[in-house]
Parts: structure tokens; C-alpha cells; sequence
């Protein structure tokens, strides 16, 4: 890594106190107002959506993401509780032996059928910031060790951009990218999706300094292709 000066997109503490958006943050009984509030709404000219939400479990997506409290799934996709399975966790990482995501992967395609399964990143991801400093991390040390592994597979690239912003925000891609890619590698989703033709694998970012989603569009056929060159557990010689 050329440069450790990365600058500061986005200050690590979030800004003025109650976050950077929403003026005071409720206090811990407001919560539970909130809540109750929230509940009635939602039953008020529905008096059946707990009944239904609670009748089974049925979502169309799943979304791996980063835990950054600014990148809500829900909320920025617009989508109701039942639409999608949530997994968030630092810099939105697929790490082959977290059997955290692991698990969340193999439930969500092998007993759910999740049709897609997305991978959404973020631009000032501070636990891919942290991956390009040259500092011992401690505990995060093995876990951001993901993210410099993605930077030395793409070190060439990487280097080139000149711009510390460039390179951070492409890291940020390049690490989503990864990420799919180890999605795919999965017996879970490669079977699936020989015998069923689901789920594909997209790759987002999300902009928080716009409020708007990208989408990578990752070629997924492709992207499945190379990886069945070594990584094939379908049992099958090809599935193309
Ligand atoms: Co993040």
C-alpha cells in the first residue's frame, strides 16, 4: 500500500451527539413508545399484519452488509419485515470459516430460497479504512486481514490510483466484488442454482453522502464460470 494517509471521509464518531441526522437520539424508554407506536400503525386499517408477518417467513432477498449504523437495509431498499434476510457485520465481510455467515448463507438459500443474494457495501467504511492503515488492530487484526487480502489481489490497480479518495472508495468496490466471489463458492448457492436457477449474487454500494444505492452488475454467469474452475461442489463435471 502506497500511502497510509487516507483522508477522512466521514468522521469515525458519527458527529453531534444523537447521530448525524436525527437531532436527539430516543432515550431507552422512548424505545419502547416508539415501538408501541409503531405497532399500532401498523395494524391500524390491517388489524391482521402481525398475524400474517408472523405466519411465515418467506423473504426474497438476502443482504449481507456492513453493521455502520448509517446503512439501514431496510430503509434504504424500501422493503417491509418479510422481504428481506439481514447479515451485517464489519466491512460486510464473506469469510469462508465465519460460520456466522456461513450459517445465515446456508439457511437463507438452502431453507428460505432467497432469489438474490446481495452484498452491500459502503463509500467511508471505516473497517476498510482501517484494513489500509499500517497498524496493529488487535482483535480486528484477522478480521480486517479479509480486506487486506482483497487489497493485495487488486494491488495493481489499486496502486495506480494516485487520488488516497480513489483508491479508499475503489477498495470499498473491489472488496464488495470479493465478497460475492466468495458467495459463489459456496456448495449452498452453486447447487441451488443448478437445480433451481437461483439465487444470483449482486454486488451494491451505498453513498451516504446521497442517500443512493449503486449497483455493481456483477456478470454473475461469469462470475460462476471462473469460480466453478476450481471451486466446483455441485458433484457435477460442469453446470454450463
Ligand atoms: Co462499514
Amino acid at each position: 500500500m502506497s500511502s497510509p494517509d487516507i483522508p477522512t471521509l466521514f468522521p469515525v464518531d458519527g458527529g453531534e451527539p444523537g447521530g448525524a441526522c436525527s437531532g436527539a437520539v430516543p432515550s431507552y424508554a422512548q424505545i419502547f413508545e416508539n415501538n408501541r407506536r409503531w405497532a399500532a400503525e401498523k395494524t391500524q386499517g390491517d388489524p391482521h399484519y402481525f398475524e400474517r408477518l408472523s405466519a411465515e417467513h418467506t423473504p426474497e432477498y438476502l443482504y449481507i452488509g456492513c453493521s455502520d449504523s448509517r446503512v439501514p437495509a431496510n430503509e434504504i431498499m424500501g422493503v417491509e419485515p418479510g422481504d428481506v434476510f439481514v447479515h451485517r457485520n464489519v466491512a460486510n465481510l464473506v469469510n469462508n470459516v465465519d460460520l456466522n455467515v456461513m450459517s445465515v448463507i446456508n439457511y437463507a438459500v438452502r431453507h428460505l430460497s432467497v432469489k438474490r443474494i446481495i452484498v452491500c457495501g459502503h463509500y467511508g467504511c471505516q473497517g476498510v479504512k482501517a484494513a489500509m492503515q499500517p497498524r496493529d488492530l488487535g482483535i480486528l487484526n484477522p478480521w480486517l486481514r479479509n480486506v487486506r487480502d482483497v487489497y493485495r489481489l487488486h494491488k495493481k490497480e489499486l496502486d495506480a490510483l494516485t487520488d488516497p479518495e480513489a483508491r479508499y472508495a475503489r477498495l470499498v468496490e473491489l472488496n464488495v466484488t470479493e465478497q460475492c466471489i466468495s458467495i459463489i463458492k459456496t456448495a449452498a448457492v452453486q447447487r441451488s442454482y443448478v437445480d433451481k436457477g437461483f439465487p444470483t449474487v449482486h454486488g451494491w454500494v451505498f453513498d451516504m453522502r446521497t442517500g443512493l444505492l449503486e449497483d455493481l452488475e456483477l456478470d454473475f454467469p461469469k462470475l460462476l464460470r471462473d469460480v466453478q474452475e476450481v471451486y466446483n461442489l455441485t458433484d457435477k463435471d460442469s453446470i454450463f
